[in-house]
């Protein structure tokens, strides 16, 4: 069978490398230079609808993958499935729930899915208006639509709320994805990840996970797509995994329901564990990148078994089973990232299949190949995971490995999992 990831980094690397099995043909477009040693790359850009379906079509493939937001939220399944292709991942009116914040939060505050407390708005003036009467700091302002994890804005006081309010609403500076902003309260606790398979009817989550998303140690320095993951979440606790399946997984599914809007796919719950209990700072409407390099790794169900179940909504058909023990990855990143960074430096200390041995796997996020060399090629680079008894045993085989491969201004955290 002849099977299509849509994607180029290390979630979709994971992807692949998941899907790798007997009988399974495997292509990736655009892929990288690591995914090309599991799949045949194909030249075609993840926001390309045309330009994918005309591929599925004329080389018959059984199955696409749609792995990214953007054309998930452009409608790529829609237009799949309008061909005659079996595809993987939400319909467009689905993927809306991480396409708008707006929607998001109305979803939440209709049926009663704990979140922060919020307001939206068009117009910068009634915008600052608001920030004024609530007069408490942080406070959050958010552009609705997609910013490639860049739209949230935790402003410590009134004059950094206004600038962000203006920046979006009247600069454009996420383009018309901030011509619709919320502005919601500071939520504190700790965040975990929970990315879950549901079919709409029923929720299958994967082990639960911590990113770290700012770019340096101790977290501080700007935000990033993430640089490091842990799984499971030590926050995550059985009781705390009780409340979130009861009060937010199993609600939001049945809420897209009600809208007309069935979600089919991966739905990832960023919650935040409060004092209240746990809430929902986000929705993505598919894998989180890195979290997903690790909890794929740590999952024991034949991933292609599943998305079949997705699509067929069979999901309660079957069980989604992740190993004991837990796991960890460490992003290795250009130096300047996420700022302005180099491209091209000569990547040391991978095999010919862009491996090291010291490693459970070794995902490419921004990699090319020439003359058998690999070669940086983006702000994150390559993603180092190990695994073990507990996040302690997985961090310390991590970290005593991870000098062993290098570029010119390779930078990554030294406290994924905390400090050592
Ligand atoms: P998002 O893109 O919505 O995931 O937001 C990016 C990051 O901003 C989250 O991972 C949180 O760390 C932080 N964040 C977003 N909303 C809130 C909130 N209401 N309270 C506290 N932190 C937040
Ligand atoms: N790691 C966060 C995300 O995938 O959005």
């Amino acid at each position: 069978m002849k099977i299509l990831v849509v994607g180029g980094g290390g979630r979709e690397h994971a992807t692949i490398k998941s899907l790798v099995g007997e009988g399974r043909q495997l292509f990736c477009a655009p892929g990288n230079a690591g995914i090309a040693n599991l799949a045949t790359c194909v030249d075609i850009k993840t926001n390309d609808i045309e330009g994918i379906v005309k591929f599925a079509t004329e080389e018959k493939m059984d199955l696409v993958v749609v792995s990214q937001d953007e054309p998930l939220v452009l409608g790529m399944v829609d237009a799949l499935q309008e061909a005659g292709i079996r595809a993987f991942g939400p319909n467009k009116n689905a993927a809306i729930i991480e396409g708008s914040k707006a929607f998001s939060k109305d979803l939440m505050k209709k049926y009663n899915i704990p979140t922060a407390t919020y307001e939206k708005f068009t117009d910068s003036k009634t915008a600052i208006e608001y920030v004024e009467q609530q007069n408490t700091y942080p406070i959050v302002i958010k552009a609705s639509g997609l910013a490639l994890g860049k739209g949230v804005i935790i402003a410590q006081n009134f004059d950094e709320a206004k600038e962000a309010i203006i920046e979006m609403i009247d600069g454009g500076k996420f383009g018309k994805s901030g011509n619709e902003i919320v502005i919601e309260e500071f939520l504190t606790g700790i965040e975990v990840s929970v990315l879950a398979f549901t079919d709409g009817h029923c929720v299958r989550p994967m082990i639960s996970s911590k990113d770290h998303k700012r770019a340096h140690d101790n977290d501080e320095g700007l935000n990033t797509g993430g640089m490091g993951v842990i799984a499971p979440n030590p926050a995550y606790t059985t009781q705390v995994e009780k409340q979130a399946y009861e009060k937010i997984l199993i609600p939001t599914i049945k809420a897209m329901n009600s809208e007309g809007r069935t979600f089919k796919g991966v739905l990832y719950y960023g919650l935040m564990i409060t004092d209240k209990g746990p809430k929902v700072i986000e929705y993505n409407c598919r894998l989180g990148d890195p979290e997903a390099q690790v909890c794929l790794t740590l999952l024991k169900t034949d991933l292609l078994t599943i998305m079949n179940a997705v699509i067929d909504e069979k999901l309660s058909e079957i069980e989604v089973k992740n190993e004991e023990g837990a796991a960890i990855i460490v992003m290795m990143c250009s130096g300047g990232y996420p700022e302005s960074y180099e491209k091209g430096k000569e990547i040391i200390g991978l095999d010919e299949n862009g491996q090291n041995a010291n490693f459970e796997y070794v995902f490419h996020s921004g990699t090319v190949k020439k003359d058998g060399k690999y070669y940086s090629n983006g702000g994150r680079v390559l993603g180092f995971v190990s695994k073990g008894k507990d996040v302690k045993e997985a961090q310390d085989k991590v970290y005593s490995n991870i000098d062993k491969v290098s570029f010119e201004k390779s930078f990554y955290r030294n406290d994924i999992g905390g400090k050592r």
